[in-house]
C-alpha cells in the first residue's frame, strides 16, 4: 500500500494546518491527472464519480480546491458552527493499533505516531469552527471552485449552550445556505460528548432538529451524518420519524475507543480518555450500517440517498460500499494519506 505525505500534518496544530496547508501532493495542483468519467446524479447535482471526502480533512477552500483538482468530486467542507469554537490542544491525530477490527464497545487501543498501513487513527478536535464572518466567505469561495460534475457539501452542527440546540442547528443551516452550498449536512454524531450520548441516538431530538432545519432551509437537500447504530430497532425508529423528510444519510462517523500510550496512560491526555477512531479498523461498521440502511430503505419504501463512509482506502473498498447499497462513497483517513485515491478509483472502474 502506498504511503504518501499526508495533506494534513498531525504534528502541528489545527490552526497551523488551516493557515499553511494543505501539504504534500495537494500543494502541487499541476501534478493532478484528469480521468474522464461519464457523470451520474447524486441528489440534485451531476457528479463525475460519486466519491469524495467526508467532513473533516478539508478545513477550508484551499483544501477543497486541491481535492477537486485531484478528482474528489464530492467534497464536504469541515463542520462549522454559529460561533467561534476552539480546537482541542495537540495531539489531535494519532495512529492507533487495534488487533484487527475495532468493536463498538469502547476498546482500549495503543496509540502513537507510527502511521503504518493499513492505517487507523484517532481524531480528537472537538469540532472547532471559526466565526461565520470568517467561514462564510471561505465556504462561498469553495462552492464556486467546483468544476463540472463536482460539488461542495456544507457540514454544520448546533452547539449546546447556544439556546435551544434545534434553533442553533437551524441557524447554522441558514448560514451555510447563504454560501450557496448545493447540499447541506447536519452532523449529529460528534463523539465529543461521550459515545452513549450521541445526538443521533436521541430520536425525539433528531426529529425536532430536522423539522427546524427544513423550515429554515426548505430548498436544499439535507443529509444527516450518523454514527454506528448497534441496534436495528433504533434505525427503524429513526427512519419512521425522519426517513421521508431528509434527503440522505451519511454513515459512519468514528467508533469511540480509549487510546493509550505504551505505558497504558491516556494518549490524548488525562482529560480526554476517549477518542473517535477512523480508518481501516472501522470499515466493517461502515459497511454494516450501509447495508442495514439499504435494507430498511427498500422495506419501508423510502428514497433517501446513502453515503458510505468508514475505512475506504482502495478501489476495492469503494466497490464494496457501492455493492452494499451506497449511492456515494467517501474517505477521510484513506484520502489524507493517499491524495491519489480518487484518481486510482477512476482508473480502476
Ligand atoms: C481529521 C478528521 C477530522 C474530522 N472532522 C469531522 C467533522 O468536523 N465533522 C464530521 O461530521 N466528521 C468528522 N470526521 C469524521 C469523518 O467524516 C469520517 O466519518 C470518519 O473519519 C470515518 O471515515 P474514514 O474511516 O475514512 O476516516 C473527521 C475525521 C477526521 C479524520
Amino acid at each position: 500500500m502506498k504511503s504518501l505525505t499526508p495533506f494534513y500534518d498531525p504534528s502541528i496544530s489545527y490552526e497551523e494546518n488551516y493557515a499553511q496547508g494543505p501539504f504534500g501532493l495537494f500543494r502541487q495542483l499541476d501534478k493532478a491527472q484528469q480521468v474522464s468519467i461519464k457523470p451520474s446524479k447524486f441528489l440534485n447535482v451531476e457528479v463525475n464519480l460519486p466519491f469524495g471526502q467526508p467532513a473533516g480533512p478539508l478545513l477550508n477552500a484551499n483544501y477543497i480546491k486541491a481535492a477537486f483538482a485531484y478528482g474528489f468530486d464530492l467534497c464536504v467542507y469541515k463542520t462549522v458552527r454559529t460561533k467561534l469554537h476552539k480546537c482541542h490542544p495537540l495531539p489531535n491525530v494519532l495512529s492507533v493499533h487495534p488487533n484487527g477490527k475495532l468493536s463498538c464497545n469502547l476498546d482500549t487501543v495503543l496509540a502513537d505516531t507510527n502511521y503504518s498501513q493499513p492505517l487507523s487513527i484517532t481524531n480528537s478536535f472537538g469540532v472547532p469552527s471559526f466565526a461565520p464572518d470568517v467561514w462564510q466567505p471561505d465556504m462561498a469561495d469553495a462552492v464556486k471552485s467546483a468544476g463540472h460534475g463536482q460539488c461542495v457539501i456544507g457540514s454544520f452542527q448546533g452547539t449546546q449552550g447556544n439556546g435551544e440546540i434545534e434553533k442553533d442547528y437551524a441557524l447554522a443551516a441558514k448560514l451555510v445556505r447563504e454560501t450557496n452550498a448545493p447540499i447541506l449536512e447536519a452532523n449529529l454524531s460528534c463523539p465529543n460528548e461521550g459515545a452513549s450520548k450521541l445526538l443521533c441516538f436521541d430520536i425525539d431530538k433528531v426529529e425536532r432538529i430536522v423539522n427546524e432545519i427544513k423550515m429554515a432551509v426548505p430548498d436544499r437537500p439535507l443529509i444527516l451524518k450518523l454514527a454506528y447504530f448497534a441496534d436495528d430497532e433504533k434505525i427503524i425508529s429513526l427512519l419512521n420519524r425522519v426517513g421521508s423528510i431528509i434527503d440522505g444519510l451519511s454513515t459512519i462517523n468514528t467508533l469511540s475507543a480509549k487510546p493509550v500510550d505504551a505505558h497504558g496512560h491516556p494518549a490524548l491526555g488525562e482529560n480526554r480518555k476517549e477518542g473517535g477512531v477512523c480508518g481501516d479498523a472501522i470499515r466493517w461498521a461502515g459497511l454494516d450500517m450501509v447495508s442495514r440502511l439499504a435494507k430498511y430503505r427498500q422495506e419501508m419504501d423510502l428514497k433517501f440517498a446513502i453515503v458510505g463512509v468508514g475505512g475506504v482506502s482502495s478501489s476495492e473498498h469503494y466497490h464494496q460500499f457501492i455493492k452494499s447499497g451506497a449511492d456515494a462513497v467517501m474517505s477521510a483517513t484513506g484520502a489524507m494519506w493517499n491524495p491519489l485515491l480518487a484518481i486510482e478509483i477512476k482508473k480502476n472502474l
